[in-house]
């Protein structure tokens, strides 16, 4: 068994799709093990996001990020890393497959719905990040 971090983001916790994406994850064997929903600060995004600091966008991706409230999950199952960036589809919800979740909900690049972890070393870090062992 594997986990990843997955958050629903402020657009999607806007446009109440929640539960769907929720659906998405369960219905492909993917198990809620934690989750929680608040509101992040500047620096919580700052730290989370830090490898993208120097990028054009993440001014932007700070605002974005605090601009609502987000859903954070810790999900479980076989292959949960791979099997939940499929799930997503693309970064660009326009090159985003049909049926995934960027492609149904997400509003832009920018605004993209969801986040998933990249790699076994991400989310072992994202996790503790928002879910710190006492
Ligand atoms: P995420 O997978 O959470 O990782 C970084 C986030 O930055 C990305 O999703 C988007 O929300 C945001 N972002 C905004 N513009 C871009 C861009 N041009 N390329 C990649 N990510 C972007």
């Amino acid at each position: 068994m594997q986990q990843t971090l997955s958050i629903i983001k402020p657009d999607a916790v806007k446009k109440n799709v929640i539960g769907k994406i929720i659906d998405i994850f369960e219905s492909n064997d993917l198990e809620i093990n934690q989750m929680k929903k608040i509101k992040l600060s500047s620096e919580n995004v700052a730290q989370f996001y830090a490898e993208h600091k120097n990028r054009p966008f993440f001014t932007n991706l700070k605002d974005y990020m605090t601009s609502g409230d987000v859903v954070i999950i810790v999900l479980e199952g076989e292959n949960a890393i791979i099997k939940n960036r499929t799930l997503m589809g693309a970064t660009n919800p326009k090159e985003a497959e049909t049926g995934t979740i960027r492609q149904r909900f997400a509003t832009d690049i920018s605004q993209n719905a969801v986040h998933g972890s990249d790699s076994e070393t991400s989310a072992k870090r994202e996790i503790d990040f928002f879910f710190p062992k006492i």
